[in-house]
This record gives structure tokens, sequence and C-alpha cells, in this order.
């Protein structure tokens, strides 16, 4: 079996896309599109005037035509929506989903894979957050429509997507059972998803796709191993320097003078282990240059999982703006990047890179006003009345404490969701005509990037990126072997 050295990984929201994707892939590696809050960002690109016509071209690929023409009437803008217009948004998630939430999912991830998987044959794969949990069957049947190759998840433990890509790929219904905050033992609380309900016309053969589980600790990879509901393929193991969402440290929650999380001995990851388990693994968390690519693949790895290093690439979502400012910053030796444990409402840290004018600014939160219309952080919950309600820690506190969330839950939080959309150029505008600020989330290393920059440049591309990793490690079979030669 062929594995890649490189996982570019994926990066929510609408980061890593299709065409970053591609890219990486093209060159042999593995690119993986991003499925987080695809569905609304497909919207906001549609209001947009769908620049370039990759959505149509997608969607002309689709195989169910009068789905595809569905959205395209509800949501397709010619023109372009008004600069100073607020973007349609789709209704949010919950469990009991409305078909044309379904429909968006399923379409709007079909589309990513399909883009990212245009022009060459090798694979792409597909990233989603275990905590993201409602759109998670529609959005990977729409993934497998389009031939994804790898399905990789972390932030949570999905124990249950193995078992969900065999039923799929079995044509067969599934379900999904929802973590919901206080539910009665019992309890129904599954997702259900029939292909067939949404196929027009005979069901599609589908592949199954390898399945990574994105994890942090020795003892997370053995039990995705143990106890998931079907194979998992390989392991990214990631530790706490990676951009994103953090795993917390084990143990009680401490922090240093800056107010960030402190890891100890308890969260170091013992690599030999891992080699005993039997399947590839990835290393993940500042692994973003050639040496560390090379002890990575010394050490045993399959190879390493970047992010930070490809979120700056002229094929990445994120906003031209950002990524100039962030990448002179780098230049400079000055990016500077806080493990916040407070702004996620999923309550995992969250790497902020400070940005000035971005909600990284506490000026700048604390202008904000809150508000939640998209909703994919919201927490499903018991209802006294013992149906499911939706809360989220960063949506308007009166709000949030009307639903039993309590009130130190919603210090520091912030609005992920609609800051990621700022992020790649599709911030939400407000009433007040104030846009939705971004908060750009990169790794501890935010620094290094700037060795991907030519003398004179001011950008580089993922081949750049594909190119320096792997330049001390082409010949390493070679050199492993002269190695054993000299000491034999
Ligand atoms: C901008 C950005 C967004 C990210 N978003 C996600 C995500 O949505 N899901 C995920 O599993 N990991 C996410 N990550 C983590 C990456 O997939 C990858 O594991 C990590 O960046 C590797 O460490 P590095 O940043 O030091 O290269 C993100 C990272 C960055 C930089």
């Amino acid at each position: 079996m062929q594995f890649p050295k490189i996982i570019q990984g994926g990066m929510g929201v609408g980061v890593s896309n299709w065409s970053l994707a591609n890219a990486v892939s093209k060159l042999g590696q593995l690119g993986v599109v991003s499925g987080t809050a695809l569905d609304q960002l497909f919207v906001r690109r549609l209001a947009d005037g769908d620049q370039g016509g990759h959505m149509r071209r997608g969607l002309d690929a689709f195989p169910f035509p009068e789905m595809a023409k569905r959205i395209w009437q509800e949501y397709f803008v010619p023109a372009g929506k008004p600069v100073q217009a607020p973007y349609a948004i789709a209704p949010m998630h919950q469990r009991r989903e409305l078909r044309k939430v379904v429909e968006l999912c399923i379409v709007s991830n079909f589309v990513e894979v399909f883009l990212a998987r245009e022009g060459h044959k090798n694979p792409v794969g597909i990233n989603f957050l275990e905590k993201v949990q409602m759109p998670h069957l529609p959005s990977i049947y729409g993934a497998m429509l389009a031939g994804v190759g790898y399905v990789l998840m972390g932030a949570g433990i999905p124990l249950h997507i193995p078992g969900v890509l065999d039923a799929f790929a079995a044509q067969h219904p599934t379900e999904y059972k929802l973590s919901v905050t206080g539910a009665a033992q019992g309890q129904d609380t599954a997702m259900t998803f029939d292909p067939a309900d949404y196929a027009e016309g005979p069901l599609p053969m589908l592949h199954r796709p390898r399945f990574l589980a994105i994890v942090s600790s020795n003892t997370l990879a053995t039990t995705m191993l143990r106890r998931a509901s079907g194979r998992v393929d390989g392991l990214v193991i990631e530790t706490p320097t990676a951009g994103g969402h953090n795993a917390p440290p084990r143990g009680k929650l401490q922090l240093n003078e800056n107010g960030e999380p402190v890891y100890g001995d308890r969260d170091r990851v013992n690599v030999a282990e891992l080699r005993t388990l039997g399947v590839p693994f990835w290393l993940a968390g500042g692994y973003g240059n050639a040496q560390q690519v090379r002890e990575a693949l010394e050490q045993g790895a399959a190879g390493v999982q970047v992010g930070t290093a490809f979120a700056f690439t002229e094929e990445s979502g994120l906003r031209a703006d950002l990524k100039m400012s962030l990448l002179a910053q780098a230049v400079a030796g000055t990016g500077d990047v806080f493990t916040d444990p407070l702004a996620s409402p999923t309550g995992f840290p969250f790497k902020v890179a400070q940005v000035q004018g971005s909600y990284s600014d506490a000026d700048v939160a604390a202008a904000r006003t809150r508000v939640c219309d998209l909703g994919y952080l919201r927490e499903p919950y018991a209802t006294p009345e013992g149906n499911i309600g939706y809360r989220c820690a960063a949506e308007p506190v009166a709000n949030f404490l009307a639903k039993g969330g309590k009130i130190e839950e919603t210090v520091g939080r912030k609005c992920l969701c609609n800051a990621l959309m700022a992020n790649i150029g599709h911030a939400q505008i407000r009433k007040d005509g104030s846009l939705e600020p971004p908060l750009v989330t990169v790794g501890d290393d935010l620094n290094t990037v700037a060795q991907f920059l030519a003398p004179g440049s001011t950008t580089y591309a993922a081949a750049d990126v594909v190119e320096s990793l792997l330049s001390m490690s082409a010949n390493l079979a070679v050199d492993e072997q002269q190695e054993l030669a000299a000491t034999a």
C-alpha cells in the first residue's frame, strides 16, 4: 500500500479549500479539503456570484441534477450580492434536519471533493471535526459520491465514523448518535441517513475511503483501534503546537503566566509504542520543515501532517490581506500565537494569531455584539421536557443562560463560526454596517514559514512547501542503507 509522506492538514473553514488540496494531491502528496461548514460556505460562494464558475462546474458533475438545480435556484446571485447586503443563511443544523440542509451538505461536500480531484488521479482527503456532529452523515455521503480517498477526523473521539463509511460503501442507511448533554439513559439521540431518500435513480456504487483518526495520545490511539465501529486505516498524532484546536492537557488545567494551558510529560507521545500498533501513523504539530520530516520518517512514521505552512500558500482560502500581514510578521520574526483556553465554544484550547484589528484584539472582541446565526458549535442538550435543545457558549449570554448554560462558560468565548467565515473573505455584514471580524488560527511555528519565501518574493505556493519539506528525505531509504552498511 502506498501512503503519502506529507498530508496537508484539513484547515477549516475553507482555508484548505479545493484549490489547495488539488495542488497538493497533484504533486503526489495528500491534499485534504476541510469539510467543516461547507454547506454555509457554498451558499456564500453562490451569493458572491460563483466567481470563476467553479461551483457551477461541480454542480454540473453532481449525480442528482434535480437537487443541484434546487440549490442553484435558491442561492445563486448572478452578479453577486451587493457589498452592503447580508449573506443569506441556510438554516442551522439540528437532530431532525430540514431536507434542504441535508441536500446542501451532500452537494457542497461533493463539489469540494470533485474540484480537488479534477485534473489528476491521486487521492484527496476530507477533514471533519468530531465535535461538529450534526452535518456528519450527509457530508460524508456527499464526499463519498465524489470519490473521496481519505476521511480524517479529530477534535473528539470519532469511534462511530468508520462504520458509517462501511455502511455507505454497502449502500445501506446508517445512523449516528449525537452526544446530548444531560440525556437520560436510553434517550434516542440518533441521527439517521438513508441514501435512497436522496438518490435520483439507482444508488451509485461507492468506494470505502481510508479512515485516519487524528488523536493526541497513545491512549486515544489504542482506543480508536480497539473500539471503532469499523476499520481505522491509520493515525495522525497531533501535538499541542499545532494550529487550530488542540487537545486539552491531561489532568487538571493549569495556565502559565500568559494564561495559556501548560502541557507536561503526560501529554508527550511515545512514538516507539505507536510503531507497535500495526497501522501507519503521521506526526503533526511543528513538522513544517525538512529536518522534522526526515526525523519523523526515521522514527518510523509514514510521514507528517502539516497545516500552518500550507495556510499561507497562494492556493489556500485565507484572505490575502491576512496572509500578507502574517507573512510579514513571520519574516520579521514577530509572529505571536496565543493558545487561548477560552475562545472556542468547544472548550478545547484554540491557537490564535495576534493580528491587529482582528478578533484577537481585546477592543474588537469587546465591541462585537453577540449573535449566533450559524450554529455549528452548538451543543445539543436535554431539555427538562425531555427534548433536545441547542446552545452555544458564544451566543448572547441571556439566551445561553435561559437554556440552562452557566455564566462562567460564556466568559471569553468567541464566535468561531462567523470569525472563520471572515478569515476567508465571506464576513457577514450586520445591520449597523459592521463586518464580522476575522480570528486567524495558526500553529506555534508561525515564524518558520518565512523559509518558504524565495528571496524578494512575498508569496509562496503549495509546491514550494512540498518540495522544501521533502528535500532531506527523498533519498532516505538509500541513506539508511548506507548508514547500516557503515555500522555493519
Ligand atoms: C488555519 C488552520 C486551521 C485548522 N483547522 C483544522 C480543522 O478544521 N480540523 C482539523 O482536524 N485540524 C485543523 N487544523 C490542524 C491541521 O490540520 C494540522 O494538523 C496542524 O496544522 C499541524 O500542525 P502545524 O500547524 O504545526 O503544521 C488547522 C490548522 C490551521 C493552521
